[in-house]
């Protein structure tokens, strides 16, 4: 396979001198709102390649992003047999970009809730950063339609994350990041387990282990409007013991040695 090179191997070039960038984009039954979404990518970030890893949705999402990078060289996609899971969708974008020598991998839902228009200030933050994570509930962040329930569980989730893990980060949580190829590279993705949504929480608590720098900046998450979340309790049960497992082990790692 080839991408478009035409920056290639050039980290002076790109948006804000970054070099290339990917934004990978997972999908499960998508088709309402997969054109509108790489239309805002393509127009805000030119400069910018578009990775749609599709999960061989039944609504034919596949099928329109295979359509969708016929019209567009910048615009790629990844099929994966079966659904696996939001984070198993994003390892397999993100080895695909390091394959393919991008220096920058941006992570977006395909719903529109993340919003291309922040793309540039995500990007921006990163020139001071190894991970920049766009989120909500830090000052000038906010969401847009979230039923209560919805609000309560996420900032339940990150306050539970906080404490038990004891990082600093407000939103851990949230899906809209970028990452520097050389913070994935160092993470390294091969012991990565988390298949669902605790998948977020997983990396940046390994680039805050590695003494990276993750940078927050407010966003302002836009709830859909087209197709329905893949949240569910098996989404939430995984976070939940998952990171409790963190944390039991990090007050393992830290307890002093008995005499
Ligand atoms: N390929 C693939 N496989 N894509 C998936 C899968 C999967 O198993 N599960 C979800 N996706 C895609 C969706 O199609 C969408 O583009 C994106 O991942 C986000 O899924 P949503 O179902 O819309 O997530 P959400 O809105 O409930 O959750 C958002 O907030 C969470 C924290 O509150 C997301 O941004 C999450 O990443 C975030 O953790
Ligand atoms: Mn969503």
């Amino acid at each position: 396979m080839t991408t478009s090179g035409d920056i290639a191997g050039d980290a002076t070039a790109g948006p804000f001198g970054l070099g290339r960038v990917l934004v990978v984009i997972p999908t499960y039954n998508e088709r309402e709102n997969l054109e509108n979404i790489v239309g805002r990518v393509r127009a805000t970030t030119p400069a910018a390649d578009v990775l749609v890893v599709d999960d061989s949705s039944p609504d034919g999402t596949g099928e329109l992003a295979d359509r969708l990078a016929g019209a567009d060289a910048h615009v790629k996609v990844l099929h994966r047999v079966g659904k696996e899971g939001l984070g198993a969708a994003y390892i397999a974008g993100f080895r695909w970009a390091l394959a393919r020598g991008y220096d920058v991998v941006v992570e977006m839902d395909a719903d529109g809730s993340h919003q291309p228009e922040e793309l540039g200030r995500l990007l921006r933050a990163l020139r001071e950063a190894d991970l920049v994570i766009g989120a909500r509930w830090v000052r000038g962040g906010e969401v847009v339609n979230w039923p209560r329930s919805r609000e309560v569980l996420s900032r339940g989730s990150n306050f539970y994350a906080r404490i038990v893990l004891g990082i600093p980060l407000r939103d851990a949580t949230a899906g809209f990041r970028a990452f520097r190829a050389a913070t994935l590279e160092k993470i390294g993705l091969d012991d990565v387990n988390s298949r669902g949504y605790c998948f977020q929480v997983d990396l940046a608590l390994r680039a805050l282990r590695l003494g990276l720098r993750v940078v927050e900046v407010p966003i302002t998450f836009v709830e859909r409007t087209h197709g329905a979340s893949k949240m569910d309790r098996t989404v939430v049960a995984e976070a939940m013991w998952r990171v409790t497992v963190w944390g039991i082990s990090r007050r393992k790692r830290s307890r002093p040695p008995r005499r």
